[in-house]
Parts: C-alpha cells; structure tokens; sequence
C-alpha cells in the first residue's frame, strides 16, 4: 500500500497563439510514498514541488497520468475523501487559517472526523501541547507569529491522523527546537503509527536528520533519489 504517483504530468494555463504554452510544471514524475516512510522532496524554487504535493491530495487533476491511494485512482474519491485519509501542510500557513480560535482551528477537522467529544477534547489538548501553544488556545489566529501560525497548521492537520502526511515547507519560520521536536514527531508517526510522511523542503540540515530517502526534482521532473545515509 502506498500513495503513487504514475507519470503524471500538469502545466497551468495553455498558452495562446501569441503565447507559447508554458513547460508543465510537473513533468512526467513517477513515485511511490510507501507508509512507515518520511520520504522527503527537493529542488530549487519553481521546480513543481508544490504543484506536485496539489496533485498528491487531489486539489490538482493531472493532465497525464495517474495517482493511486492504497489502490484507489483519486478520480475515484472526492476531495473530501481523500483528505480525510492525506493531510496536507500547506507551504503558506496563514492561507489555511479560518476560524477565530486556535482551538477552534484544531477542532474544525476533528468535527468532520465524527469523532466522539471525549476523542476530539484529547487529541486537540494533546497537539495544542506538543506544539507548545496551549496558552494561545483562544486567541485569533492570525495574532500568532509565524512560526506559531507554523506549528498551528501542522497541529490541525496531525491530530487528524491522516494515513498520509504532505508537509510543504514546514520548518520554514521554525527555530532549532521546534525542528527538532517536529522531526521527532515525524519519525515517531512513520515508525510507530506507520503514517507516511512526504516532506517538501529546501533545509539540508532538517531532511539529512529526519529523512528515509530523498527525491531530488528539477523542472518537474525527477534529477536523482538518495537513500539516507543515517
Ligand atoms: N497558480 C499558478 N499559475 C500559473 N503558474 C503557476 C501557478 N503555481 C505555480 N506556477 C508555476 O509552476 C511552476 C512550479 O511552481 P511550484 O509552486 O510547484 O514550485 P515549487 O518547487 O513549490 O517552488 P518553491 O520552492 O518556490 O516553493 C513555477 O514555474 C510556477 O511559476
Ligand atoms: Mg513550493
């Protein structure tokens, strides 16, 4: 079981006869994310990695190709459906930011799960703890910084307890601590619980410490993989 990604191909915009189609930004990439992995995703700005963690989670339709959740093409599942099994960590956090609290923030995905009272109250105090941000359970979001608003976004879409876990860019506003303490939540999740985690990122020192192996993309296409070294 994996989430796979079979030659799949997406380009924004078609062009016009003065203007010339532009490359895809995703070309042709092909991929498997096995559970009990934190398979990491590089390459410079521009490359496709965000459009590709889009087509992932299905916000996103291929042109060409195919993606396949645990044996299931994702034409098949509505959006809804798929993201109640792929969360996804979007690269901008105060983009998926919408609600007045911070614990309302966590709450609204846990509602969707039809989760019990006793379920929901333990796993949001449990995440607003871990991510140190329990003394900010009622204030408005956007208050935060940006490294809480960091934590908050990872926070609502953890406790959700996805089969998969897409983090795109997530240690950008993070200090050394917090990496730190993400990176140990994500092997714990892909080891203990066997999530599989694909993370997005432009920080070495992050993916060497907590990556299984490494997909390098340029132009939308894959350059080379890697397996850690750890
Ligand atoms: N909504 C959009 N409309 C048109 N072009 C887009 C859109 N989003 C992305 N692109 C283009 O698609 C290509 C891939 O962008 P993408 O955001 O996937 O790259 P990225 O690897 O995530 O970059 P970064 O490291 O800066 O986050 C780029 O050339 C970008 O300009
Ligand atoms: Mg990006």
């Amino acid at each position: 079981m994996a989430l796979v990604a079979e030659t799949i191909t997406y380009s924004y915009g078609g062009g016009s006869s003065s203007v010339p189609p532009p490359e895809p930004a995703v070309d042709g990439f092909s991929a498997s994310f096995e559970h009990g992995r934190v398979s990491a995703i590089m390459g410079p700005n521009g490359c496709g990695k965000t459009t590709l963690a889009k087509l992932l989670v299905g916000i996103l339709k291929p042109l060409h190709g195919e993606v396949i959740l645990d044996g299931t093409n994702l034409v098949g599942l509505t959006l809804a459906e798929t993201g109640k099994r792929v969360g996804l960590v979007m690269q901008q956090p105060g983009r998926q930011l919408f609600c007045t609290s911070v614990k309302d923030e966590i709450e609204f995905g846990l509602k969707c799960l039809e989760l019990s009272q006793e379920e929901t109250e333990q796993r949001k105090n449990k995440y607003l703890e871990y991510f140190g941000l329990q003394q900010y359970e009622d204030r408005f979001p956007f208050e935060l910084s940006t490294g809480e608003k960091q934590r908050l976004v990872i926070a609502a879409v953890v406790c959700m307890q996805p089969d998969y876990l897409i983090l795109d860019e997530p240690t950008s506003a993070l200090d050394r601590g917090r990496k730190r303490a993400l990176g140990a939540l994500l092997r714990r999740l892909s080891k203990d619980e066997n999530t599989g985690v694909i993370l997005i990122s432009h920080d070495e020192w992050f993916v060497s410490e907590y990556a299984d192996g490494v997909t390098v993309m340029d132009h939308g296409r894959i350059v080379c993989r890697k397996e850690s070294m750890r």
